[in-house]
Parts: C-alpha cells; structure tokens; sequence
C-alpha cells in the first residue's frame, strides 16, 4: 500500500468531516416509497427520492422485472454492437421515441452515460456547445468530453447571455444549445419556448435533458417539452428512466434516425460498456404502460406539490418557486444544511442536504421531493417535523 498516497486520501476526509460537509451514505432495507425502513434511522417518511410518481414499488413494474430475468436471463455479458442487443432493447426504444414524439431513441445504462456518449460524437472540430451554467453534472462532463468543440457558458435562464454566446459561435457548425428541462436543484424549468426560438434564429440544434421532467411536467407526463407545448420542437431529447419511471438505472437519447444511427456506431459507451439490463429494459416498458393507463398519478402528485408548499408557507418557509416535484428551501451554509437533514431524520424525516460543489457556494439546501403516492398525514408529518425543525435552529420563530 503507498502509504502517502492513503494519508493524503484520509487527510481531505478528515477536512470534510471537521467541516460538517462529510456525506455518510443512508442504508435503506425495504423498497423505495413513501415510507422506508433505514438501518441508521428506522422507519422514515421519504422527501429524497425522484420516485415522484411511486412506480419503484408498483406491483406491475416489479412483475415486468421479474418476467425480464426469467426471459432474458441476467444478462448478454456484451456490448450491444456485439451480441448485447435483445429484442426488448428494440420495443423499449421504440415506446420511448413514441413516448417523446421523436422519430427514434437509442438507450444506454444511464442518462449520465447517455449525456456522456452524446456530444463528443456528434460535435467535432469546428462546432459549438452552448450550455446553461446550472446544467446537471453529466452535461458538463459530457461537453467537457467534447474538447474540439469551441465551448460556451451562458448565464442561468439568461436569454440575452445565450443570444450573446450564439452570436459568438456562428460560423460553427453544428451549433448546439443544451439545458435541462428541470433544473434539478432548483425546481424551475428551463425558458424552452424562447431557447427554441433562439436556436431557430440562429441555426443551432436544442438539446433538453429532462431527467426530472419525465413524468412529472406535461399534461400526461410526457415531461418540460409536453408543458411548454413543444412536442416535435426540440431536436435532441435525452433523460433518465431511473427516477420518475421507477427504475433502477437507465437512460436514454431521443432525435432523428440519422442522429440515433451515428450513436449506435459512433458513442463510446454504446461500442465499449454493456447494454440496459434487460430487466430495467422490461420494467421501464411497464412504468410507461402504467403512466399512460393512470393519469391520475400525475393529478395526485400535482396536488401533492400544491400541498406541501402550501403548509411550508404556512410554517414560515420560503421555498424556490418552481412547478415541478423539486421544493428547494436555501438555507445558505453547507454543514447548517447537512445539520438540518441529520435533524429531521431523527423525526423520522429523511430529506437530503445539497451544498458546494453541487450547488454554489452559500446557497446550500435542504431539497424536498415530493411523490403522487405521499398521502396528507405523511406529509403533515414531515411539515411537523420541519417546523420543529426550523424553530430548534432559529430559522423560524
Ligand atoms: C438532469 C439530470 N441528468 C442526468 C442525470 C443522471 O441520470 P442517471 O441516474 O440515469 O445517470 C440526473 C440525475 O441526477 C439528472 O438530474
């Protein structure tokens, strides 16, 4: 063992934890819903989880699962240009350009993977990347991956900034222009309908992750692109089928045949990693058959929303104002925000505290999710604990 090289690991530990920015790791032994059992905590009501329409635990998704091993076994042990494509991967893929209005998709084993395999294949020397400064994790080391693309930053939400950074860029081709849907730590949605007519401008493609849309926006689900009215609008469409859809990982890229066909022979994670497993394959399918058939999950969590930020209100709090399932409340310092989940969770609340670097500096916070399948007295429960909560640390009188 290189002992230097482990006292070096130790001492950044060790700074984290004098800091109160240490993050230890929660171990959950039921199912995900609204209530779990926790080894650390015991039995909790669950404000974390991008479960927002409880299709983790649905019977008919855990089925399709089940089915999925027994037909396809565990696995192909192969990429899928190799021998890792079954015929699920074709009709998922399938359902989910029907899904999103978009001629074709193409899945992979997360959105990170997907927004990781996308842009370096698709932007080479002499083209562009324009993307949100507050875009998700994976599509800053997806464009950072494309390194012959000319690179840009435009202020969050910030449409003069785009048209600045879109101006800069012509002569470039292509011209790409990338944010998320939902800003996953905000709650806010991107100002598609003026990024597509930016992009129109400008003759550059648009690029919407919408991880945490999926299933939550659109009148039937359908995601940030649905609610804006843009169904066919957006050129590339890429997104999770690991958080609303219920599953356990996978991910996924929407656009044209052209685009889809360069990503099967061309996307580094498609020709070098493994295939969706075909058990995710098979559930998602079933998580998308489920939404379909139960639009009421989506009028359940919409009342949801409605009501817990209307009892935060009520206590005092002032959450980011935002439609989607993602109720931030700032409360500024890191270690406070990781001491004020560590402080619910004892009430029997587990809600995650995020700071620097995931979000900037001195805007730390404690993110509540919310799910259709909360019920009142669960969500009572949690607003009781986090007015005990906000009084025991003085942030509301
Ligand atoms: C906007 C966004 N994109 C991508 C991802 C990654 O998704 P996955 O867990 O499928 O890799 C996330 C997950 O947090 C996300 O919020």
């Amino acid at each position: 063992m290189n002992t230097a090289f482990e006292t070096r690991l130790q001492t950044d530990l060790d700074a984290l934890k004098a800091a109160g920015t240490y993050k230890h790791l929660r171990h959950i032994t039921t199912p995900m819903a609204p209530e779990v059992h926790m080894e650390e905590a015991g039995d909790v009501i669950v404000l974390s989880s991008n479960n927002y329409l409880g299709l983790s635990d649905q019977a008919e998704v855990i089925e399709a699962g089940k089915r999925g091993l027994d037909t396809y076994g565990a696995g192909t042990a192969s990429v899928r240009f190799i021998c890792g494509t079954f015929d699920i991967h074709r009709t998922l893929e399938e359902r989910i350009a029907a899904f999103l209005g978009t001629p074709a998709s193409l899945t992979y084993v997360s959105c990170w993977s997907a927004n990781t395999g996308l842009f370096a294949t698709i932007c080479g020397e002499g083209s562009a990347i324009i993307s949100d400064e507050l875009n998700h994790a994976s599509i800053i080391d997806g464009v950072r991956l494309a390194s012959k693309a000319k690179r840009a930053v435009y202020k969050h939400g910030d449409m003069a900034s785009l048209e600045e950074k879109l101006k800069d860029a012509q002569g470039c081709a292509p011209i790409l222009v990338v944010t998320d849907g939902v800003f996953s730590m905000e709650g806010s949605l991107a100002k598609l309908p003026e990024i597509v007519a930016l992009c129109k401008k400008y003759g550059a493609v648009s690029v919407v992750d919408d991880s945490h849309g999926t299933g939550v926006m659109g009148k039937t689900g359908r995601g940030t692109i649905e609610h804006f009215g843009l169904t066919g609008e957006i050129d590339i469409i890429t997104g999770t089928l690991g958080k609303a859809l219920g599953g356990a990982a996978g991910g996924f890229v929407a656009g044209s045949h052209a685009l889809i066909d360069t990503l099967i022979q061309k996307s580094r994670p498609q020709l070098f990693s493994n295939a969706l497993p075909a058990t995710v394959a098979c559930s998602s399918l079933a998580a998308l058959d489920y939404l379909d058939a139960h639009p009421e999950l989506m009028d359940r969590l919409r009342s949801n929303i409605a009501y817990f930020r209307a009892g935060l209100a009520r206590l005092g709090f002032k959450p980011l104002e935002g439609p989607s399932a993602i109720v931030p409340i700032i409360v500024g310092d890191t270690a406070f925000a990781i001491q004020m989940s560590d402080l619910l969770l004892k009430r029997g609340i587990f809600v995650t505290g995020f700071g620097f670097p995931v979000v900037p500096e001195g805007t730390a916070r404690i993110r509540t999710q919310l799910s259709a399948k909360l019920t009142e007295p669960e969500m009572d429960k949690a607003l009781a604990a986090f007015q005990a909560v906000g009084r025991e640390l003085g942030i509301l009188s």
